[in-house]
Parts: C-alpha cells; sequence; structure tokens
C-alpha cells in the first residue's frame, strides 16, 4: 500500500467537471488576469473570511509582501516574527530592507509565544507577523492587545490557515491585514501560483489594490511604487471551485485527525510521540498533522515510514535565524531553543481529505511496528 502526504489527484477527481467548466469559461472570455473570476473570488474570500475587502495577487509570499508595504514597512524597520515557519515569512521583511527580529515559540503549538513580544518592542518596530502555523491560528488576543496599546499593525500569515478560527475569529480577520497562499499544496489551492489579501481597513484596501499592479490609480498614471503581482483568472476559476467545497474537507482533515487519535490509543501508541495540542477555542482547520518524536527518533521513524510507503515531511527542518543567508542577522545556534527542537522533532503525517479507512490504518500499523522495534 502507499499513502501519500498528500493525494490532489484523489481530489481532482472529485471536482473534475467543476474545474473545467471554470477554465472552460475563462478561456472563451480570453480575459486572463484580474477579470470577473477574480473579482467574484475576492468577494467570496471577504465573506468566508469575515473581513470586508480581499485583494488577489500573485502567490502568498507576494501577499506578505504587499501587506508589510501597505503599512510603511521600510528601510532600518523591525519587524517581530517567528522563526519557526516558511521562508518567505522572514524574507518579505527582508526584501523591503527591514529586519526581522525573531522571537521563540510556543512548545505545544509551534506558534510565536506571545509572552515575548512586549520586550521585543523597540521604536523601530513597524509590525508583528504571527503565522498561524499547521492550520491553527496564534495566540491573538495578547498581540492584538498590545498592538493596540502601541499602535503597531499586526499582519497575520494565514497562508496555511484559511477558515481557522480564534475564538469565533477567522484567520485573516483580526489583524490589520491577513495573507493566503493558494499554492497548490494549500488546503485550498490553485493549479499554480496564487495569493490573496484580506483587511476590513479601507486604506489598505486601496493602497493594496495599487500596490499589486505597479502603484497604478489610474492606467499608467503611478501614484506610489507598487509591483506587478496580479491574480490570473484560470487560478480563480479553479480556486472558486475549491472554495464551495473547503468546509466538508476541512472536516474531513478534522475526523482523519479525531479517527487518528482514537487508533493511536487502541494500538497502544499514547506517549510515544506528542499529538498536535489544539487550544481552547481553536478551529484547526489540520493543513499539516504534525507529531513530535522525542529521542532523536524522528529521522529513523522518517526511513521506516518512506520504506514502507507513507509521505511525511518535515516544516521545516532549519528555523530561520539559522538560515545562512540570515547570518548578517546575527542569531546563534541555541537562541531560540524551542524553534529548533521542534525543527529536529516534528514529522507531518498524511492527513488530507480522501484519506480512506485502509490508508490510516496503514499509517498508524506502521508507527505501531516502529515504537515495538
Ligand atoms: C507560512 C507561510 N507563509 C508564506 C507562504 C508563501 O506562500 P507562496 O508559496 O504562495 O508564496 C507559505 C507557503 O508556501 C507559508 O506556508
Amino acid at each position: 500500500m502507499k499513502v501519500p502526504l498528500l493525494d490532489l489527484k484523489a481530489q481532482y477527481a472529485t471536482i473534475r467537471e467543476e474545474v473545467r467548466a471554470g477554465v472552460d469559461r475563462v478561456f472563451e472570455s480570453q480575459q486572463f488576469v484580474l477579470g470577473p473570476e477574480t473579482l467574484a473570488l475576492e468577494g467570496e474570500i471577504a465573506r468566508y473570511s469575515q473581513t470586508k475587502f480581499a485583494i488577489g495577487c500573485a502567490s502568498g509570499s507576494e501577499a506578505l509582501l504587499l501587506a508589510l508595504q501597505s503599512c510603511g514597512v521600510g528601510a532600518g524597520d523591525e519587524v517581530i516574527t517567528t522563526p519557526f515557519t516558511f521562508f518567505a515569512t522572514a524574507s518579505a521583511i527582508t526584501r523591503l530592507g527591514a529586519r526581522p527580529v525573531f522571537l521563540d515559540i510556543d512548545e505545544h503549538t509551534y506558534t510565536i509565544d506571545p509572552s515575548r513580544v512586549a520586550d521585543a518592542i523597540t521604536g523601530k518596530t513597524k509590525a508583528i507577523v504571527p503565522v498561524h502555523l499547521y492550520g491553527q491560528c496564534a495566540e491573538m488576543d495578547p498581540l492584538l492587545e498590545l498592538g493596540r496599546q502601541r499602535g503597531i499593525p499586526i499582519i497575520e500569515d494565514a497562508a496555511q490557515a484559511i477558515g481557522a478560527e480564534d475564538r469565533g475569529r477567522r484567520a485573516g480577520s483580526m489583524g490589520a491585514i491577513g495573507t493566503f497562499s493558494f499554492y497548490p499544496s494549500k488546503n485550498l489551492g490553485g493549479a499554480g501560483d496564487g495569493g490573496m489579501l484580506v483587511t476590513t481597513d479601507p486604506q489598505h484596501e486601496q493602497r493594496l489594490r495599487m500596490l499589486r499592479v505597479h502603484g497604478e490609480r489610474q492606467r499608467y498614471f503611478h501614484k506610489i511604487v507598487g509591483i506587478n503581482s496580479r491574480l490570473d483568472e484560470l487560478q480563480a476559476t479553479v480556486l472558486r471551485a475549491k472554495l464551495s467545497h473547503l468546509d466538508e474537507w476541512t472536516t474531513a482533515r478534522q475526523r482523519n485527525v479525531q479517527e487518528y487519535e482514537m487508533m493511536f490509543t487502541d494500538a497502544g501508541l499514547n506517549g510515544k510521540f506528542d499529538l498536535p495540542l489544539v487550544r481552547p477555542g481553536a478551529r484547526h482547520v489540520f493543513h499539516q498533522f504534525v507529531i513530535q518524536v522525542r529521542e532523536g527518533r524522528r529521522e529513523a521513524l522518517r526511513a521506516f515510514l518512506r520504506e514502507r510507503g507513507v509521505g511525511s515531511d518535515v516544516y521545516y527542518p532549519v528555523p530561520l535565524h539559522l538560515q545562512e543567508c540570515f547570518e548578517f542577522l546575527g542569531y546563534k545556534k541555541g537562541e531560540f531553543p524551542l524553534a529548533e527542537r521542534a525543527a529536529d522533532e516534528t514529522l507531518a503525517l498524511p492527513v488530507y481529505p480522501e484519506l480512506t479507512v485502509e490508508q490510516k490504518d496503514y499509517v498508524v500499523e506502521s508507527l505501531v511496528e516502529f515504537f515495538r522495534g
């Protein structure tokens, strides 16, 4: 048996007709960039995310860049964020000449530890960027409160967390701006790259709409310097077809996690590894189902699963403060021990909505076999 980490072919088989009808519609219209499909998707994502405005762009990476620009981040500024995230969270900051100020994470949820943030704020702090890792929101209330007190905008990197909630509030709707990625492997993934920004602030909305088209307010009249970061119509139509299924897919992911947890107990696996912690009041959308394997056994488990045909992966093996390209920031190994431990010990297992009972059984059997050895 094979259990891939993600099976997009199984998903496509369930939505083929809808996707093809949308693609045909776009080809018939011959309107390929920022047309009616994008506009409709923007409305749908704004509603889905409980925000007022949504602005499509070319990727989650560029959504972050545009969000930071809209908050006025530039050379010499500081932006507080987590070192345990995908590279783009920090590279968007350095691309603008600003400095990422990393803080260690909460060891159970792997998201930024809000209790460390107040001490890290300086006169140069221009934004705080929590990352809703693996599909669960960072703890937002203390960050929102700090942001309010100190006049610092919060940008939510919700690339992995569309539809996630913190105490009933949707990912992306709590801070000044939220950013999404529609990379194909995301819970809502396109047929290529794509991204979106959400906000309830009309000033950000106007600025973001300009920034994604080279700062134009009116064709060929450039009010500010932006970039070309547009969402194309083929992506938008695919995403619209998929958005109508997102809640059922999320429910399937959550059900897979529940079933895994019952099966782990039945198989005597409790205590062999740590399970993901879902914070009270959270809607975790399980972009990834990540376990933590102690005693240096993570790599051996990964190799064992690979041999058995079970997909797994590490998100992320090198925390950002230890990336070669960020040496100039001056961080040292040992500075963020919880992020470093998470990088060494976490492992994502298959949790995609179309997983079958047999596949879950096989994953659990494989774990039992490994931990028996
Ligand atoms: C947390 C996080 N931020 C940003 C991104 C960047 O998104 P994209 O790949 O669409 O550029 C991703 C996804 O890859 C991500 O997981």
